[in-house]
Order: C-alpha cells, then structure tokens, then sequence
C-alpha cells in the first residue's frame, strides 16, 4: 500500500540551506516527507530535475484598478496562467487607494476580482491618502482582515506621499503590527528635471532613464530609512536598481535597522540603453527606477551575496505595446513623462535569474531559492507555509530542468501582454512542471488549473516586521493621534 498520495522521486531537493537527492512525499494539500524510497498512489519521475519550492513573487501588478474605471490588462485568469508557466505559485499583488477615496471599498473589489486566481495570493494595501478615516479607522480593519502590508510611492502624481503622511502611514503600521514597502523615488527632483528635459525638446523614451538618475533614488531610499527609523518601522524597499542604492540599505542594516531591499530581474538585463530604440520602441523597457548600465547590473551579484538585497521579485505591470490602452494610451508621439511605466515579467522571472543567477556562476541554487521563493514567504508572513520544500509546507513544488536552453519570446510567456522586453534572450533552465498544494497544474508549459482555485492568503503577525523597540529618547510618538 503507498503511503503518499503523491511522491515526486529521484530528483534533486533544492531547499533554501541544501541540495540533497530525495524524493517528495505528499498527502492532500501538504508535504508529508522527504526521504528515500517513498511510495505514492500516484508517481512522478523527477531524475535529472531539480526539485524546488514554488516561486513567490512578493511584487506584482495584476488586474490593478485605474482611476476613472476599468484595471490593468493583466487579469487574474492571464497572470494565474503565466505565473504557473513560470513555476510560481504564490503572488503578493497590490489594492490601490484614489485620493479622496477610502481603502476597504476598494480592498473588497481586489478580493472579488481575484475569486478567478488560480495562484494564491494575498495584497500590498497602497495608501496615496493619509487621511484621519483612512489612518486611524481602516487601516486598522485592512490589517485585521490579514492584509499586513501598506506600500507608498514617494513618487508619481497622483500617487506619492510627501513626508508627513509617509511619517502617519509608518506610524499607523506601528500601531497596527503592519509592514511598510516602499517605492523610493524624490518626486519634486523627477519633476523638476523632466521639465527641463521637456522644455529641451527632449521627448523621446530614452530621457525617461535621463529624468531619474541613480542619485534620485538614492536620495529618495535614504529619506524612507532615516524616517523609517525615526517611527521605528520596519520597511522594505522596492525595486533597487543599483549598488550604489544597495548601499543606503547595507548602511542602515549595520545600525540594526529592520531594512530589506528587492530587485528585479529586468535591473539585471536591461540598461538605458534599451530605451534608445528607434520611434517608440524604448516604451517597451520603461520602468521605475530605471534601468541603469553593465556595471550596475553586475555589481547586484555582490550585493546579493553580501546579503543586502534579499529578494528577487517581477514587479509585473500590465501595460501593452500595440494597445491603445497600454503604452501607447497617449500616442506614439507622447513625452516619456505620459508613458505608462512598468514591464512584464511574471513568467520569465525563474529563468532570467537562475540564468543570470545560478548558471553564470554568481549565486548557486540554494540562493537562488531563497531569493525567488523563502525569502518572499518570509518576509511576507507566508513562511513556513510557503518557501521551502519541508513536511508540513504545501506542496508548491515546481520541477526544474536546470540544463533546458530556450530563447525567450512573448508567445511562451502566456501573459496577456503583447511583448516581453526579453525577447530573444537565451536562458538556461526552465520549469517543467508546476505543482500547486499538490495538485499538477502546469506540465510542459501547458497549464491546466481551474479559475477560482487559488486561497487568498490571510497573513498574522509575525516576528520578523516587528518594531525593534528603539525610539529617539525613549518617545514613540506613533502612539499618539497625529
Ligand atoms: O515602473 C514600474 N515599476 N511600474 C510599476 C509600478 C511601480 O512603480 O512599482
Ligand atoms: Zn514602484
Ligand atoms: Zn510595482
């Protein structure tokens, strides 16, 4: 008589501390056991395969609503597709707030939206609006509903937060046993400068890397630490695109701040460069922070394994090429300033940076699972239930063929965006098969897995995103209504 329902047998576990040859027992939803000879109902043949923890992608955009109606394109169908493509199986998205509106009407519409996922999935609360309701009386319900995270945008119109109500959103998550993420970017600079490029004439794609130099975001990410700090708020900090931002994270990390840092893979293959495409080509690689150069791009390797930057997430954004609702909303003839920012990359997130990762030597598998999937659950309060191949965790387990070479194009991404900024870019290793709570959704790239399937994901407190308890001469001033 089997013991399992399932064993995954003779490939190789890739758990975020160690490799080791052993088969996969599951029952139900769970993993039962990891051992040697285990016998299952049903049996899958991973010789050859490395066997690793279903991808976390602790940031990205899917199906977000756009003020004056409708939402991004990527829906929850769509983006469930690609992201199983992919080999990951829990995504950490995002409720936005419109100024002058509250947070839980438009936390409710995010959670029906999502009863069609087919990954599970949890949200970022964004508050563009720190108003007394929003602050004092719904964030503390948004929270209490098991959505423990709030993320600002220093930058944007209409979405950036000047420094008070930044300081009253860090104050409310104190009190409320919240994490804050953080979109680090100087928005008074980005404006002042892109005016002049405008005044200049210069219009086209590739001054948007010109508007937004290293410095701004450097600036912007030292601001959020040193505010953080004074609220005594654990944060972490979106999307660094460069060593030198790395830094300002290193810095407040050996002051025992409780400070992380992502990136994303398109910090580690795109440049400016990209953006210097003939006509509106350099749309397609638009995002913020923008991407930097070579030197950047390698230097995040070191950072990486210096342990500064912890987590490698999409930062997934739905916007288009050809559409009229995407990147070219306002012609082709529109100034970097009105183009939509953001480039997509739920699917090929795995293999960029296990190939720019593992098999150019820089980081080796275990790091690599603990960048695109442990480190997410952890800090995200999915851990131990997601992020790690161990009995009782689900059984998120995603089948990788670590010597696969495949050329990426927009056809194998499965997202419903019209490109990949990577076409044509060779990776080596590819997920074969995606299995979500013990369930095969994904085999060849085909994915088979009924909308609706995927749990919302309800996070309590948890350790890690607690205050460390220091306050500038022993006042805490978050305790009070301000
Ligand atoms: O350019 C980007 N990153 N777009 C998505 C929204 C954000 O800033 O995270
Ligand atoms: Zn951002
Ligand atoms: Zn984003």
């Amino acid at each position: 008589m089997a013991d399992y329902d399932l064993v995954i047998a003779g490939g190789t576990v890739v758990t975020p501390s160690d490799m080791v040859q052993a088969d996969v027992g599951v029952i139900g939803d769970r993993i039962a056991a990891v051992g040697l000879n285990l016998r299952g109902e049903r049996m899958i043949d991973a010789k050859g395969l490395m066997v690793m923890p279903g991808g976390v992608d602790s940031h990205c955009h899917i199906e977000q609503l756009q003020e004056g109606g409708g939402a991004d394109e990527e829906n929850w169908t769509t983006g469930s597709t690609s992201c199983l493509a992919g080999g990951t199986t829990s995504v950490v998205t995002f409720s936005t707030q419109f100024k002058g509106h509250g947070i839980l009407e438009p936390l409710a519409e995010y959670r029906r939206r999502a009863q069609k996922a087919m990954v599970d999935y949890t949200f970022h609360q964004i508050i563009t609006d720190a108003s007394d309701k929003v602050i004092f009386e719904e964030v503390p319900q948004v929270v209490e509903s098991g959505v423990r995270s709030l993320k600002v945008f220093l930058t944007y119109d209409p979405l950036h937060l000047d420094d008070k109500q930044f300081l009253r959103v860090l104050a409310a998550a104190r009190r409320t046993g919240a994490f804050v993420t953080v979109h680090c970017e100087n928005y008074e600079a980005i404006n002042w400068r892109t005016a002049a490029l405008l005044a200049d004439g210069r219009t086209a794609p590739k001054y948007h890397a010109w508007s937004r130099p290293s410095m701004i975001e450097r600036e912007a990410t030292h601001r959020a630490i040193a505010l953080a700090e004074l609220v005594d708020q654990p944060i972490q900090v979106f999307h660094v695109s460069c060593p030198e931002v790395a830094e300002e994270i290193d810095r407040a990390k050996r002051r025992g701040l409780k400070v992380w840092g992502e990136t994303c893979p398109q910090y580690f293959v795109l440049s400016a460069q990209h953006m210097d495409r003939p006509g509106f080509e350099g749309a397609k690689y638009m995002c913020s922070p923008a991407p930097r150069d070579a030197e950047a791009s390698l230097g995040l390797w070191k950072v990486i394994n210096d342990g500064i930057l912890d987590i490698i997430s999409s930062d997934h954004s739905g916007w288009s090429y050809e559409t009229p609702v995407g990147k070219r909303v306002h012609g082709v003839d529109a100034p970097f300033r009105d183009i939509p920012n953001g480039v997509p990359g739920l699917q090929s997130r795995l293999p960029i940076i296990f190939s720019e990762g593992v098999v150019k030597g820089h980081i080796d598998p275990c790091m690599f699972v603990r960048l695109i999937s442990y480190n997410p659950a952890r800090l995200f309060g999915l851990y131990p239930r997601k992020g790690t191949i161990a009995p009782g965790a689900d059984a998120d387990i995603v089948l990788w063929d670590a010597k696969k070479t495949t050329t990426l194009t927009n056809t194998l991404m499965q997202h419903i965006i019209d490109y990949t900024p990577y076409e044509g870019l060779q990776v080596t290793g590819w997920p074969v098969m995606t299995i979500r709570r013990g369930e095969v959704v994904m085999r060849d790239g085909v994915v088979q897995a009924e909308p609706g399937t995927g749990q919302f994901l309800a996070r309590g407190p948890y350790d890690m995103i607690k205050p460390t308890g220091r306050v500038p001469f022993g006042f805490d001033a978050s305790a009070f209504i301000v």
